[in-house]
């Protein structure tokens, strides 16, 4: 059994994917985490997150690879070295919409989280898991909560992390990021018709879980 759970920047996916994987003992998976890899790579080795044919050129040289390890954690490794501890830096996030809006790279990350989704059942997060990765996923759900309330979550996120921005600021770079992934022509982030709608503007984490959980029939 898969469940897709997409949803727009700091809609709270992650903490929602989490919380439900314990509580049904199905992992997650977070595709971001690719897409995050495969940018922190361009960015550490200068390559130009705006020339295309330059990245397809190295993605080749990048072996993306993705682990779970045994508490569920999900570990992305470039060229065998465990990049995780760094793919959620701001400068990883305000580049990852330009590349991940690319075919090849779509291709490239699909293909890496294939072959983990293919060992198992698996909650898969990201933003084109029930329109594209797994359309016949058996449950799916569609996350998201107001700007102003996504903005703050990713500014606590930043903040924890010593990274200080305004909240005017975060609210910009939220809104950017949405209408890059919105806007992009391959796989946009788009709410699946069969999906369920989840706003958890007003719901905490915990109720947020419930709802999802209460519709999945184990
Ligand atoms: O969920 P996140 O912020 O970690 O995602 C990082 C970026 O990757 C985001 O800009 C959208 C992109 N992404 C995507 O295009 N498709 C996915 N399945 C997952 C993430």
């Amino acid at each position: 059994m898969n469940i897709a759970i997409d949803g727009p920047v700091a809609s709270g996916k992650g903490a929602v994917t989490k919380g439900l994987s314990i509580r049904l003992g199905i992992p997650a998976l977070d595709t971001g985490a690719a897409y995050r890899a495969v940018t922190l790579f361009l960015l550490d080795h200068e390559i130009d997150i705006y020339d295309e044919k330059l990245i397809l050129m190295n993605l080749n040289r990048m072996d993306l690879r993705i682990y779970m390890a045994e508490n569920h954690d999900v570990r992305v490794f470039t060229q065998g070295q465990d990049v995780t501890p760094r793919i959620r830096d701001n400068r990883v996030s305000l580049a990852v919409p330009v590349v991940a809006a690319y075919a090849g790279v779509r291709d490239y990350v699909n293909h890496a989280i294939a072959e983990v989704a293919s060992q198992g059942n698996f909650i898969l997060e990201g933003r084109d898991i029930g329109t594209v990765v797994l359309p016949n996923a058996e449950y799916k759900f569609f996350l998201t909560a107001s700007l102003e309330v996504r903005a703050k979550r990713r500014k606590a996120d930043l903040d924890a992390k010593g990274e200080n921005l305004s909240l005017l600021e975060v609210m910009q770079q939220v809104k950017a990021r949405d209408e890059q992934d919105i806007n992009r022509t391959v796989a946009p982030l788009r709410q699946a018709p069969d999906a369920i709608y989840v706003d958890s503007s007003n719901l905490t984490l915990e109720q947020t879980i419930d709802t999802l959980a209460k519709y999945i029939k184990l």
